[in-house]
């Protein structure tokens, strides 16, 4: 059920500090155990050190237990089926399955879901030790 996961990356768009590029960002991850971890963007004055909203939930979801991301959830209102930016990806790829489901929404709903696999093929992994 991706509406729960969508409700919570919209609701995490109204918390966006985007007072730069005024484009609130929301995402929002599930775990293997169903808890959802959800973040906005957080711009800074010294415009490169501020993060997207993956990231943001990234932390909530790694200080919550982490484990294993199984679905993803992004939202941004001036953009129909925002796509996470190349270093997110990268960040994702660390706890999200190849098949994990990606949801790419509007501000009413989702507009299409994509496997993780196809939006970060053959990306950079070390294995993990033990
Ligand atoms: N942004 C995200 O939060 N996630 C993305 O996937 C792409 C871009 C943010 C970064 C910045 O605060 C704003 O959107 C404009 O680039």
């Amino acid at each position: 059920m991706a509406q729960d996961l969508f409700e919570a990356a919209r609701a995490a768009m109204a918390r966006a500090h985007a007072p730069y590029s005024h484009f609130p960002v929301g995402a929002a991850l599930r775990d293997g155990a169903g808890g959802i971890h959800a973040g906005c963007n957080v711009e800074n004055a010294s415009y490169p050190e501020g993060w997207c909203a993956e990231t943001t939930a990234l932390g909530r979801f790694v200080m919550a237990g982490g484990g294993q991301i199984t679905e993803i959830a992004v939202v941004a209102q001036k953009m129909a089926r925002i796509m996470p930016c190349g270093g997110c990806r990268q960040r994702l790829a660390e706890f999200a399955a190849p098949d994990a489901r990606l949801h790419l929404c509007d501000a009413t709903g989702v507009v299409e879901t994509v496997a993780f696999a196809d939006i970060f093929p053959r990306g950079f992994g070390l294995e993990r030790p033990a």
